[in-house]
């Protein structure tokens, strides 16, 4: 590899092909200074429209013991959806009462783990889920604190996959059987009710989806006080602010976003005379999407006279499934020659038997040789998250950077870490 220091891909003040040297390729780099830049950037944007609010970090865009850390020192909440994302809050003693736990099947060990710890806010997504809780409170003598999560009717405009907000959605309750649904739960002993939530979809980059969701929210909030003088202390008005990913895409303001939401909130309460909620948002992919890279090393290329040009990196659908599951799009850098003119067009494969494991289709690069050094950028959402072991390949480890510093948050796995949990049966062994 040609060694140019002044050709070399920097990411939040640090060399990235000095980063592969140290911690070697595929290796996750996290920056803890761009995470505190955009949590801090939300937090001001409510902050200026005095209200009451409260941010929640969902752990499901990147979650570990570290991000747990950042989230609990920038004064957020978190948004967990599994006993799994639950125990790694509680390890890194994260305030449990900031805690809201979301998910459309949480189990009976999880709710009982949730009660035991005493999370927060419990979000309730379904009848079977209320009736279950009760049951649990009622027999441990305790009391959950719920949102409940409405399905609003929204399509907001992003990948279907990642729509969540539509009628036709395995999430939450309709916002036709809302007020029925409501209406049991307030005979609950087990029960306190504690507001709403709803998340109409993720990667959205216009204001007006959130504008429909809120009003249609505020209507329902008005609904219930009038029908059975119910008092909505909160309205979650989930996550899903988007990120750019490719140069040029449109990004939408927060300050923007956030004024508009909470000015249709208001207008609404004014008309509607109920006390405005406090606003609460989960947004995962905007606080680390951007403070994410994945460096790679590239390895085999091939050439298809006419067709294509793949070029294989030692990673993949593995580390990064979102372009085989949504066809996702992605801007990379050689990050050895980062100021060398875009000379091909290649496409980005990864190195898992399966043909869709592509990181990026037709990508203007410079030349690409083995040996170089792939950093594909905003990679810090759904990434580490959705990694697998298919093909048994062991997962990168994640380093964290703060300053000049450059530590490991998440040790890479090894081939022992793969075969850790294989049991042989007694009668293989005979
Ligand atoms: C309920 C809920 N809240 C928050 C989020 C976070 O979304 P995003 O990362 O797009 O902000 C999701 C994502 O799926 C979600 O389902």
């Amino acid at each position: 590899m040609k060694i140019d220091n002044n050709n070399h891909f920097i990411f939040s003040g640090h060399d990235t092909v000095e980063l592969a040297k140290k911690f070697g390729t595929p290796l996750y780099v996290l920056s803890e200074d761009i995470i505190r830049k955009n949590a801090i950037k939300i937090i001001k944007a409510f902050e200026k429209e005095n209200v009451d609010f409260q941010i929640i970090y969902a752990g499901k865009a990147l979650l570990n013991i570290a991000m747990c850390y950042i989230i609990k020192d920038l004064n957020m909440g978190l948004d967990v959806v599994s006993g799994g994302e639950l125990y790694t809050a509680k390890k890194a003693s994260f305030p449990m009462e900031k805690i809201y736990f979301h998910g459309n099947n949480k189990s009976k060990e999880e709710l009982n783990m949730a009660i035991d710890l005493g999370v927060g806010r419990i979000v309730v997504d379904s009848e079977y889920e209320l009736e279950l809780l009760n049951h649990l409170c009622i027999e441990k003598n305790k009391k959950a604190s719920v949102l409940f999560r409405i399905n609003p009717g929204i399509e907001a405009h992003t990948h279907k996959y990642i729509q969540t907000g539509q009628e036709d959605s395995k999430f939450g309750i309709s916002i036709k059987q809302a007020k029925n649904f409501i209406e049991k739960a307030r005979n609950m002993q087990g029960i306190i009710i504690k507001g709403l939530h709803c998340h109409i979809g993720s990667q959205i980059l216009e204001e007006y989806p959130y504008k429909i969701a809120a009003k249609i929210m505020m209507d329902l909030i008005k609904e219930l006080k009038i029908k059975y003088k119910l008092v909505i202390e909160e309205l979650n008005l989930g996550g899903g602010f988007g990120i750019e990913y490719l140069k040029g895409d449109s990004c939408f303001s927060v300050e923007k976003i956030v004024n508009e939401i909470l000015k249709t909130i208001q207008d609404q309460s004014l008309k509607y005379q109920v006390k405005i909620p406090k606003i609460i948002i989960e947004p995962g992919r905007y606080v680390v999407g951007n403070a994410g890279i994945t460096l790679y090393e590239i390895g085999a290329i091939k050439s298809i006279p006419g067709i294509r040009k793949y070029v294989s990196v030692n990673g993949g659908m593995v580390d990064n499934p979102r372009t085989a599951l949504y066809d996702a799009k992605y801007h990379a850098v050689i990050a050895n020659k980062v100021n060398e003119k875009e000379k091909e067009l290649v496409s980005i494969s990864g190195k898992c038997c399966e043909s869709g494991d592509m990181l990026i289709w037709d990508i203007p690069l410079p030349v690409c040789e083995p040996g170089d050094i792939l950093a594909v950028l905003a990679t810090g959402a759904y990434n580490y998250s959705m990694a697998s072991n298919y093909n048994r390949i062991p997962k990168p480890p994640m380093i964290l950077l703060k300053g000049s510093k450059a530590e490991i948050i998440v040790k890479g796995e090894t081939y022992e870490d793969i075969i850790r949990n294989d049991k042989i049966p007694t009668w293989l062994l005979e």
